[in-house]
């Protein structure tokens, strides 16, 4: 059989959908498992979402759209922008709608990123972020965040990580895995690094909607300049399925992801970019009751966490993951990594979690909690049984 590309043989399958298949197996066998690995929301989508997709079909709205989204939604997105953050992208030339934010991410590489490139990427990270910066062949530079300040990341730990060589910094707060947020004066001083230092900062803001107790934060919110900011209604709407994300960013770049995206999936769908204008300009109380129950079960589970012997757990401030540090309990179980503790935790107490490992961290656990908060206690009362 002639051979597979370099590329695609160096690239490692998401961590997160390895971990899933194991559940998904052991589930086939009749275990019934607590799943705090799922990095999507427990909730069903809001029905007037439902509603605006089922029009969009009765009214045939179901053929081919302009590359870069359709207009309205477009326009939804500045809309958006503007309401929360106070900033006003052009939604003709600023904007571009993507299959989900992932996509908007991977045209991103694509378009900025190439060998010889650096870029920085603060860890703990999302699993996603190494792949795609290898697949347009340039080089990831961890930024290490440090749980005693629950990793929320500071602009002198960017600054010690810039070479000539570093064309991006992509950041995400909330953060997946660890739930941490960015103080607003960190965000801007990186905004300014990056002018002046000349590169760009991808803000990556998926989870945005979702914080405790500070406000929404975005890079937008220090001007446009050397800026670019992905979002999603996937957790933001419990769309996951629906595949609606964007980018906003300078004229140039934004053409050149339409060109991309032109070329390989032609448009987001219709009927879900439908969907998508119905939840970002309909009613957004179904939001605040999503946020008021993910931190009802963050303090559950944080709490329950931290009591268990071995583990220790920074307090997130958003998102909806805890990412505790687990080296105590390795120890006392003689176990020499997160990824042999995970499995452990599957195989005998029937418990799902992501390894630290694949976040660029050894020594942690994630642990989602988009799950009921009846299963977080189960789940808490099973490593209370397999670590105590
Ligand atoms: C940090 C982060 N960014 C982006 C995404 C992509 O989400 P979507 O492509 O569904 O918009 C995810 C999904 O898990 C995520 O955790």
């Amino acid at each position: 059989m002639p051979s597979m590309a370099e590329r695609v043989r160096q690239l490692a399958p998401s961590a997160t959908l390895v971990v899933m298949k194991r559940a998904a197996e052991l589930r086939a066998q009749g275990k019934d498992l607590v799943d705090f690995g799922i990095g999507e929301p427990d909730f069903p989508t809001p029905e007037h979402v439902k509603r605006a997709a089922e029009r969009a079909i009765a009214e045939d709205f179901t053929k081919y759209t302009p590359a870069g989204g359709i207009p309205e939604l477009k326009e939804a997105v500045a809309l958006h922008y503007e309401r929360e953050y106070g900033a006003s992208f052009d939604p003709q030339s600023e904007v571009i709608i993507t299959c989900g934010s992932k996509h908007a991410l991977y045209e991103m590489a694509l378009v900025l990123f190439e060998p010889g490139d650096e870029v920085l990427v603060p860890t703990p990270y999302w699993v996603t972020y190494p792949a795609q910066i290898q697949l347009a062949g340039a080089r990831l530079i961890p930024v290490d965040t440090r749980e005693e300040t629950g990793f929320a990341l500071t602009a002198s730990e960017v600054e010690r990580a810039l070479t000539p060589r570093t064309k991006a910094i992509i950041l995400n707060f909330p953060n997946n895995p660890s739930g941490a947020t960015i103080a607003p004066a960190e965000l801007e001083a990186i905004v300014g690094m990056a002018r002046a230092r000349d590169f760009y900062v991808i803000y990556d803001e998926c989870y945005a909607q979702f914080v405790y107790e500070d406000s929404p934060l975005s890079a937008s919110q220090f001007g446009k300049e050397n800026v670019i900011v992905t979002g999603s209604c996937s957790k933001t709407y419990a769309m996951t399925g629906w595949r609606i994300g964007w980018a906003c960013g300078p004229p140039e770049i934004i053409k050149a992801m339409e060109k991309i995206q032109s070329q390989s999936t032609s448009n987001p769908t219709s009927i879900a970019q439908k969907a998508a204008v119905a939840a970002l300009t309909g009613d957004q109380g179904c939001v605040r009751a999503m946020t008021a129950e993910y931190r009802r079960r963050r303090d559950l589970l944080v709490k329950g966490l931290n009591e268990i012997p071995g583990v220790r757990c920074s307090w997130p401030k958003g998102a909806f993951y805890a990412f505790p540090n687990v080296t105590g309990a390795l120890e006392r179980k003689g176990l020499a990594s997160c990824t042999e503790l995970a499995a452990l935790l599957v195989e005998e107490a029937g418990i799902v979690t992501v390894p630290g490992a694949a976040f660029g961290r050894e020594g942690y656990l994630r642990f989602s909690y988009a799950t009921s908060r009846e299963r977080i206690e189960e789940g808490l009362e099973r490593l209370r049984r397999a670590l105590g």
